[in-house]
């Protein structure tokens, strides 16, 4: 059993009860968060790409927490110049941890730190099945839709699946309930949608297709909880 907290855009919480986590924090500067950064308690941050509403708070987390990043290779060596312990990463790649197993996947999108108006590149993009309390979670970071959502969803027996559904930078609406049909996930939540005007999508539009091909949506508010 793993506790879900969702805290606004693509920022999850994870506990078991013991270890604690959170993917892609951003809070500061996100008027929907579900917290501040001040407040997070965590093990470990994991951070899917470079940009700005997923890496976000992430550094500043770390060192409160002396918490683990745990991202792709070139966007950890940028947090580990910052001052943070990072474990790097890359796509394909999985490896155990306290808290549990981190796998990362592919994700189609881009990746860098704003230094400035100088985009400061991060490597690539990815997205993260994570195993924690014997439940398997994929979030799959800022992506568009691809064919090996099949193979993610065949090798692994996946739980929850958090889905971008905003459009605009990631999958909208209809490419999103194509890949939920690929990953075949026991419930999704949607996520990184509304946080601006120009990914502004429904839930309950999303929600309602999941449902016609047959499958539990979870729409989350910021703060939200749900049991994995
Ligand atoms: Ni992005
Ligand atoms: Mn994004």
């Amino acid at each position: 059993m793993v506790d879900l907290k969702f805290l606004g855009h693509s920022c999850f919480m994870l506990s078991d009860g013991d270890k604690s986590v959170i993917i892609d924090p951003f809070l500061t500067g996100n008027p929907q968060a579900g917290a501040t950064a001040g407040d997070i308690k965590v093990d470990a941050v994991l951070l899917t790409h470079g940009h700005g509403d997923h890496a976000g708070d992430g550094i500043t987390i770390a060192k409160d927490n002396d918490a683990l990043v745990i991202a792709p290779f070139e966007l950890a060596t940028y947090c580990e110049r910052q001052g943070c312990k990072v474990h790097p990463m890359h796509i394909g790649g999985g490896y155990r941890f306290d808290f549990g197993h981190v796998k990362l996947t592919q994700a189609w999108h881009g990746s860098a730190i704003m230094d400035g108006d100088i985009p400061f590149y991060t490597g690539n993009p990815c997205g993260i099945v994570l195993t924690m309390g014997g439940k398997i979670v994929y979030h799959a970071g800022d992506t568009g839709l691809f064919g090996d959502m099949k193979l993610i969803g065949e090798l692994n027996d996946i739980d929850c699946a958090l889905l971008p559904i905003g459009d605009n930078f990631t999958m909208g609406i209809k490419d999103a309930l194509y890949g939920l049909k690929l990953i075949d996930p026991k419930f999704v939540v949607p996520m990184h949608y509304n946080t601006f005007p120009v990914i502004e999508a429904d839930p309950e539009e999303f929600s309602a297709g999941a449902k016609d091909l047959g499958y539990e949506c979870r729409i989350m508010e910021p703060g939200d909880s749900t049991q994995v």
